[in-house]
């Protein structure tokens, strides 16, 4: 009696879990009319062309970094082997299936923005090879991550994933002015350029998506965006902060980037979505 009344239970709970995770899909999934708004035959045919011309480094050539200095940067490309496109590489929130598919375009673009990515893990994997150090299959920071990307919808998750390429390209814009290996630095310009263009694809899906998010709406969500932009920059440089710090970075420098890159973004996305400051302004009252 005990058992079937248990079973029920599960049953009724498993069921409210699949409503409740059906429903927060239905309201974290970006609109449909949002889709439709973004050129996605522009972005097959972007992700086409960086396919192009991408030199890889010389891996072979000799390194002018002592090994003292090696020592402190390689724990820090090891985790980038792993966060950059070394662990899922796909979209893995509960409802991204629905997103991914939706039609062939928005498929092609979210697969050749994760090969890109993959394309990142295998870069950093030749660097870490290069000084001697090993390929991890696990970082708490990493497991953290994946968690919330997976938990809270798929709207979150390419936010998350966006804040993520924002500040790693703080990351690399520092790394590549601070280091004195030429491989790393053509590297890093390469994982940049790619980076470019994933963040103008985000400015692109989100000004279509948030052209009606005017007035407090929209303070609110630069408010977020700054706050969790910054949250994301600390966690990384509280780990990667004192590997580059032997090569001469600075906290000062780190955050500069961050603030740049963050500001730049919020800005393009106003105007994008025709919302220029005063028009923001005149739409809150
Ligand atoms: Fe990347
Ligand atoms: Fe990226």
């Amino acid at each position: 009696m005990k058992i079937s009344m248990m079973r029920v239970a599960m049953s009724l709970m498993k069921d409210l879990s699949s409503r409740a995770g059906r429903e927060l899909g239905r309201l974290t999934a970006p609109s449909a009319e949002s889709l439709r708004e973004v050129d996605w035959e522009k972005w097959v045919r972007h992700f086409e062309r960086n396919k192009r011309n991408r030199p890889e480094p010389d891996w072979d050539v000799a390194t002018r970094i002592s090994p003292g200095i090696v020592n402190a940067l390689l724990p820090s490309l090891e985790q980038f082997e792993l966060g950059d496109g070394g662990g899922p590489a796909c979209l893995i929130a509960f409802d991204a299936e629905a997103f991914r598919s939706c039609t062939r375009n928005v498929q092609r673009v979210v697969d050749a923005w994760f090969e890109e990515e993959k394309g990142h893990a295998r870069l950093l994997g030749r660097a870490v090879d290069r000084f001697g150090g090993k390929h991890i299959k696990t970082h708490w920071s990493f497991s953290a991550f994946c968690a919330v990307r997976r938990f809270l919808g798929v709207r979150f998750e390419l936010e998350t994933l966006l804040l993520t390429e924002i500040v790693s390209s703080a990351y690399y814009r520092v790394l590549k002015r601070n280091v004195e290996d030429r491989p790393l630095k053509e590297m890093c310009a390469l994982i940049l350029r790619d980076e470019a263009g994933h963040i103008a694809f985000h400015l692109e899906r989100l000004a279509a998506a948030d052209r009606s998010v005017v007035g407090i709406r929209r303070q609110l969500w630069e408010a977020q965006f700054w706050l969790l932009g910054f949250t994301a920059a600390t966690v990384l440089w509280v780990n990667h902060g004192p590997c580059l710090w032997p090569l001469g970075a600075t906290n000062g420098e780190f955050y500069r980037e961050v603030r740049r890159e963050i500001f730049r973004f919020v800005l393009r996305l106003k105007r994008r979505a025709g919302l220029e400051p005063w028009n923001v302004q005149i739409a809150s009252h």
